[in-house]
């Protein structure tokens, strides 16, 4: 039987695809966005599935669109933290503000999102909970102190509250995605890209969003019960741990 699923971040890239990965296997899924309101509106005529918007940086804002799903919904059983952004530049040029949106939106909101859901889940004795870290937050990047340092801080809090849910079969998982064919990839000057950073991945080609949204799926499924804690990497041979 399917579950309440929300997928935060959840209209474009990665996080679109694990929302059909959720809703081909018959999940009710609910998305949120921050602020694109036309890849929503795209997102919902393709899918047929509500998109919310809301910050994830922001502790109410997420309480309220956590309210607001489940009342449309029922009780969120799948949450999948995957809204995140770059602010890249070189630690030694990089502002206040880019450290500051980086950490809020990748790391703070793990927090904001998680808190509403969990009480919820443990009440109820299941859940699941997926957090989209990444390959940098693994190995480190340059240009990417902020975005390395808060994906580093996603595998933190995914081993501890794994520890603390395991109990009320709720698991807690982090993937980390190598460099995959979203906007956010397509976004880095194109000859660093090429001439850089595909040569660093032994497939010798970027990810497919569908690809984690397939790890997604398994680890939101009864079948995955036993995967507690885990990091699991998925970037083509670019880095193994
Ligand atoms: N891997 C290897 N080398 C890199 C690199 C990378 N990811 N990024 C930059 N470089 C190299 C450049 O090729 C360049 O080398 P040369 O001088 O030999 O040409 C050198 O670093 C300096 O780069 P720039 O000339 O571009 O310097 P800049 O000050 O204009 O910008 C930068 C520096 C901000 C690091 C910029 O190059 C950049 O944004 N790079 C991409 C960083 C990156 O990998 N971001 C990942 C975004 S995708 C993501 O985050 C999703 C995920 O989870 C994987």
């Amino acid at each position: 039987m399917g579950h309440v699923a929300l997928v935060t971040g959840g209209t474009r890239g990665i996080g679109a695809a694990v929302a059909k990965a959720l809703q081909a296997d018959g999940h009710q899924v609910a998305v949120s966005y921050a602020g694109n309101a036309e890849a929503a509106e795209r997102f919902s005529a393709e899918t047929g599935l509500k998109a919310y918007r809301w910050d994830v940086g922001d502790f109410d804002a997420c309480a309220a669109g956590v309210a607001t799903v489940e009342r449309d919904l029922g009780p969120i059983d799948i949450l999948v933290n995957n809204a995140g952004i770059t602010r890249d530049g070189f630690f030694h040029k990089m502002t206040r503000d880019q450290w500051r949106a980086v950490l809020t939106t990748n790391l703070d909101s793990l927090f904001n999102m998680t808190r509403p859901v969990i009480e919820g889940m443990r009440a109820r004795g299941w859940g699941r909970i997926v957090v989209i870290s990444s390959i940098n937050g693994q190995k480190g990047q340059m240009g990417q102190v902020n975005y390395s340092a808060a994906k580093a801080g996603d595998i933190g809090f995914v081993k501890a509250l794994a520890q603390e849910s395991a109990g009320k079969n709720i698991t807690v998982n982090a993937i980390c995605p190598g460099y995959v064919g979203t906007e956010m990839v397509r976004a880095i000057d194109p000859d660093v890209l090429q001439r850089r950073i595909l040569p660093q991945i032994p497939a010798g080609r970027l990810g497919e969003p569908a690809e984690i949204g397939e790890l997604v799926r398994y680890l939101c499924s009864d079948a995955g019960a036993f995967m507690t804690g885990a990091t699991l990497s998925i970037n083509g041979g670019q880095y193994m741990v």
